[in-house]
């Protein structure tokens, strides 16, 4: 059996399709660079004599850091064929530490076609695992997806 490898258009992708991302070990300089670039300094994040006082007992990863790696270890999936994100839901249910391995575990939940868009509207659920295969965020993304390579010539209907 052969699988095509990604990215996927808006046809390729099917309501139930499952989707296993590789794993990602959170490291120090995920978490440092992840401060300088957006400023959050929180003691919960970089303060370890802080953090082990709190009910984590250690530093945790920003949400957003967790979010925006889930984001990039999906990125294969649509890159190339997303005319643009539109929308963005998340939980997060348990902490990620330093030394962690995530991964995630994507699922197509949806999808209808665009009148305006040669594509369509596509909401996928993404868990993100860690090594005990713990979901620690659930999130919730829409996509606009081209049927094809997503430039202008391609996607805007005449
Ligand atoms: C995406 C964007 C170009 C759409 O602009 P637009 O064409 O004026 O928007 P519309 O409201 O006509 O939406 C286009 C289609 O998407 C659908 N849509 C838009 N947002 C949606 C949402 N949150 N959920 C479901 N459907 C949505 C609309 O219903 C519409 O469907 P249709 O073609 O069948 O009518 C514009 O909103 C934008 O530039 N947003 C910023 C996107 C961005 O920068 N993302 C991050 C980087 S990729």
């Amino acid at each position: 059996m052969s699988i095509k490898p990604p990215p996927y258009t808006y046809d390729e992708f099917q309501v139930g399709m499952r989707l296993r991302s590789q794993g990602l070990t959170i490291t120090e300089a995920h978490v440092v660079q992840f401060a300088g670039l957006t400023g959050d300094y929180n003691p919960l994040h970089v303060d370890e004599v802080f953090a082990k006082n709190t009910i984590f007992e250690g530093r945790v990863a920003h949400g957003l850091l967790t979010l925006s790696l889930a984001t990039g270890l999906f990125a294969p999936l649509v890159a190339g064929t997303t005319i643009a994100l539109l929308e963005v839901n998340v939980k997060f249910l348990k902490p990620v530490k330093i030394g962690d391995t995530i991964y995630v575990d994507t699922e197509v939940v949806d999808k209808k076609p665009s009148n305006k868009y040669n594509g369509g509207v596509i909401t996928f659920r993404l868990e993100v695992k860690n090594q005990r295969d713990e979901v620690v965020a659930v999130i919730d993304q829409k996509l606009l997806i081209a049927r094809g390579l997503a430039v202008k010539n391609n996607v805007l209907r005449q």
